[in-house]
This record gives C-alpha cells, structure tokens and sequence, in this order.
C-alpha cells in the first residue's frame, strides 16, 4: 500500500529524530541545524506537541555564553560529514560550529505557543535564551540596523551569488589539505563548487584560529555582508520577543530600540540601482546586486510596504515553480545548483506567511498552492529545479516534510497568517 504524502512527512521526521533532536537528512547532514530544527519542530507539533518543543530545547542547550546558538550542534561525532568540530574549534557547551543561523526561533516559539498554551512554562523558560541570543546579533553584527553575517553558512543561502564579490576579495590561503563529503551523498553539480568551499574553510580558519572571538572577526575579517535572510528573519523575530515579553510583563524597553533600529537599518539593504533589497558588502562598500528568495521576506519582516510585490509578479512569470532562490533574470542564475537558483520549501512558507499577514490573500494563496503541488508531485528534497520541480539536492529532507505538515499538506496544513 502506497503512504500518503502526510504519512510520508510524519515517516520521514520519525526516521531523522535521533532521540531530542532531528537531523536535516540522513547521511549528508547528521547533526542538529539551528532552524532545520525549528522547521523540524513545526512538523512535530502536528502531532506530538511535546516532542516539537524539546526539539527547540535542545537546540536551546547548546547556547554559548556569549548568547549565541550555533548552526551546527555535533551531539554525536560522524566521521562520515567535513567539516567536524575539531575544523570548527567552538567553545560552547556542546560541540559545536562557531557561527549562527538564521534565528527564526523567537517566531515559532510563540507560534507554538499560540497552537498549545498548556506549554507555557517551556516558552517561558526560553524568553531569556532567546533575549540573549538577540542581543548576540545586535552587539556584534548590527551595522547600522541591519545584521551582517561573517560566513555564508550563517545565512543558510550557502552559495547564493551574493557572496561570490566578498569571496573574490581573499585568497583561501593556510588551509590543510581536506576532503568534501557532501559531493559523495549528492551530484556535484547542485552543490557549490570548490572555489567557494576553500573560502569556506578558509573562513572557518580564520574564526577558529581567533578563538571565534566577535571583536576581532569584526575588525579583521575580509566578510562582513549585511543580508535580509538575516536581517529580515531577526527583525521579526524580535517582534514575537516583544509580543511575549508583553505577555509575561517583562521589560520590553530593550526589545522596542533592537526593533526600532532594523527598522531604520533595512533601509541599508534597499538598492535603488535594482529596486529591490539585497546585501550590502561592509567591505567593498557596495549592494550585491542580486534579488533572491530572502529579498522576499521584507513582508515577513513587516517593512518595505510592497516594494517588492513588482519583482514577485515578474519572477512569477519566469518560472513554473516559485520563489526561485536566485533571480532567474540574473546572469548567475542556475536552476539546479543549491542557493543559486532552486526553490526552497520552507523560505516558501516564510515567504507565504508575510504576504498573507500583509493582506495579499491571494499571492499567499497561489503560493501556498504552487508548493503544495511542487511537493505533492516530487516528494521531499531538500530543494526543487523551478523549470520542473525536479527534486534535487538531499532526499527525504527534514524540513520539507515539515513544511508539508505545518503549512503546505491539504489535510494538515494550517495557513501560518490569520486569514
Ligand atoms: C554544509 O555542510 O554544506 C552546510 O550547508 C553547512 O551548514
């Protein structure tokens, strides 16, 4: 007998929980993910609300001194994944990468919160880890209010033509001789290339070496790119912060400048030569010049009005399958090859869920309908071609078959704005 394709999602998180916490897919990705696994716990809380927040606990338990939760928490080593915590150096309480990710856990917190108040008490427990964590980003990677990352897999949108001018400023040099993984688990040609993986490690040398120290990496390290993935994701974040902290009576004062000052500073990401947000290099001093799936979020982020809403119709038209990660119109444009151009699931739902809360009801809704079909039809990779919805990159992919479950199924979805 045939699964259905919500049976499937549910099989697929079961097969990928290694007991507290979920891997992205077996084998390519072993390792907990910092929202991977929020992603992963919005798929668990449609059907076992416990295990969705100590999915989110345990993510929590490897939060550095310093406030920072890192992308990668290596519970178990693999030797079978590169690079591995003796590469990466990471001085938190759990084995770790020495970088963030996009910090999308202050939403979905309180998303989880909304669906099952009985959990009060565990999103309580999380309101000062995760003030800790906002404070990390606004002490150390506010430029001006908008966030800058120091390594593109701090973003998620590892190879996504934004960074190919700061990666071009360095040569990658000092780096021991290494081996890829990931291009044995999937075809080389959806992974990104080996230029951009020695400046990878060269990067994650260099945060190494310095002992993963901000002040020093903000005043020495060749990449510093201000970019909406983080931008976008953190300033709304810290709007669900505020919502809770108003909710439990705690000071919000804090809260209100960090909200008031990416408000301000997202202006930073607008380039007018483009009319569109994209990232801005601290370093070379210029706008990337490239419109991608995060320019996207700007109505998840509650700013820019629908300055962006021309670029989504264009781009509709270009493709079968949306929002494509890299602008097809963009010479650099590759429709199988990772960030530079498949599309991406779960950036849909963020994507979905802004447009909706902005009132354009309909483009949420041919969205949410163009994933569930991009799904429905290829089953759960890890990203799709946008000409076809060919499944590319890792199969039976955690956060996919989250989003399936929490947003894009027929029979479990629920629409992530109120309609
Ligand atoms: C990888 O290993 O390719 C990841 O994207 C790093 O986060």
């Amino acid at each position: 007998m045939t699964m259905t394709r919500d049976e499937e999602a549910r099989a697929i998180l079961a097969q990928n929980d290694r007991g507290g916490y979920t891997v992205p897919t077996d084998g390519l990705y072993p390792y907990q993910w910092n929202w991977d696994s929020v992603f992963a716990a919005l798929g668990f809380a449609e059907h076992d609300m416990n295990r969705a927040w100590t999915e989110i606990e345990t993510l929590f338990s490897g939060q550095w001194p310093n406030g920072m939760v890192p992308h990668i928490l290596f519970h178990k080593v693999d030797p079978g994944y590169f690079p591995n915590p003796d590469i990466w150096g990471g001085t938190g309480p759990i084995q770790s990468s020495g970088i963030s990710q996009p910090p999308i856990a202050a939403t979905f917190i309180r998303w989880l919160l909304d669906h099952d108040p009985t959990q009060e008490a565990r999103a309580r427990a999380l309101f000062e880890p995760l003030k800790n964590w906002h404070r990390w980003f606004m002490t150390w990677r506010c430029e001006g209010g908008a966030i800058v990352v120091t390594h593109p897999w701090e973003t998620g949108r590892d190879n996504c033509p934004d960074w190919d001018g700061a990666l071009a400023a360095f040569e990658p040099t000092g780096i021991a001789a290494y081996k890829r993984r990931d291009t044995s688990e999937v075809e080389a040609a959806e992974r990104p290339n080996q230029w951009e993986y020695d400046r990878y490690l060269y990067l994650v040398k260099l945060g190494a070496e310095c002992g993963w120290d901000e002040a020093w990496l903000r005043d020495n390290t060749p990449f510093r790119v201000a970019d909406p993935t983080m931008t976008f994701t953190l300033l709304r974040s810290t709007r669900d912060l505020l919502a809770m902290a108003e909710r439990w009576g705690e000071d919000t004062s804090e809260i209100r400048n960090w909200i008031a000052a990416m408000e301000a500073g997202s202006e930073r990401l607008w380039n007018p030569d483009i009319e569109a947000y994209d990232c801005y290099d601290e370093r070379a001093g210029t706008h990337t010049g490239v419109i991608s799936n995060a320019s996207f979020l700007t109505w998840y982020a509650g700013v820019g009005g629908d300055r962006m809403l021309t670029h989504l119709d264009r781009i509709a038209g270009l493709t079968r399958y949306q929002v494509p990660s890299t602008d097809p119109a963009h010479p650099k444009y590759e429709p199988k090859r990772y960030w530079r151009g498949p599309v991406w699931a779960m950036l849909n739902m963020l994507i979905a869920t802004g447009l909706g809360e902005a009132g354009h009801a309909a483009h949420a809704q041919a969205l949410t309908e163009k994933t569930r079909d991009m799904i429905g039809t290829n089953g759960f990779a890890e990203y799709f071609d946008p000409r076809d919805g060919a499944p590319a990159g890792g199969r039976n992919f955690t956060w996919t078959a989250a989003v399936w479950l929490a947003w894009a199924s027929p029979e479990t979805g629920r629409t992530a704005w109120a309609a």
